[in-house]
């Protein structure tokens, strides 16, 4: 398991266009998580709606929209407010597949609700009470992600 905490940040803002709106946050030096789409847990730590949330995590540079610093974004499961400026810890708790270049957006959106309904899935099956818990880093990052990295060095 590995949990990334930060400031939530200004993304591109395509993401409410897009019908998923994430909170953006800077990678901290030297953490390198494999890019992809993660299931996860999130906490806001502070501001009126800190509480502990699910959602879908998506970490890379957003080939298809462009070329971008890595940064982690997360998309929280029924979810509407402003999170901007707020302090999160993201806790990827399962590795869903690698960040892709969709030949179009309008393929992007559509691979964006599948995940977040995968997401969804995997986090009722692990259930609340695994949240804060520690999942063997083993379960997380499957062959794919460790090729995604390679491949992303
Ligand atoms: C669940 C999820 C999966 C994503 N997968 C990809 C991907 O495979 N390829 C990609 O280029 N961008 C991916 N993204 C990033 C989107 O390109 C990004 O959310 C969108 O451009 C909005 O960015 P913004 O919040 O900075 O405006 C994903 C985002 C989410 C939330």
């Amino acid at each position: 398991m590995q949990t990334i905490g930060g400031q939530v940040v200004h993304g591109l803002k395509n993401g409410r266009e897009f019908g998923f709106p994430t909170a953006n946050v800077d990678l901290p030096t030297g953490a390198r998580p494999p890019f992809g789409v993660y299931a996860a847990f999130i906490e806001v730590h502070d501001g009126p709606h800190a509480g502990r949330y699910q959602g879908c995590a998506s970490i890379g540079t957003k080939p298809t929209v462009g070329d971008h610093p890595p940064n982690l974004e997360v998309f929280l499961i029924d979810f509407n407010g402003d999170l901007y400026g707020r302090e999160i810890s993201v806790d990827l708790a399962h590795y869903q597949r690698p960040e892709k270049r969709f030949a179009s957006v309008d393929s992007l959106i559509a691979q964006m609700g599948d995940d977040v309904g995968q997401a969804r899935r995997t986090l009722a099956a692990l259930g609340p009470d695994r949240h804060g818990s520690s999942i063997e880093a083993g379960s997380v990052f499957g062959d794919a992600a460790i090729h995604n990295l390679a491949a992303a060095e």
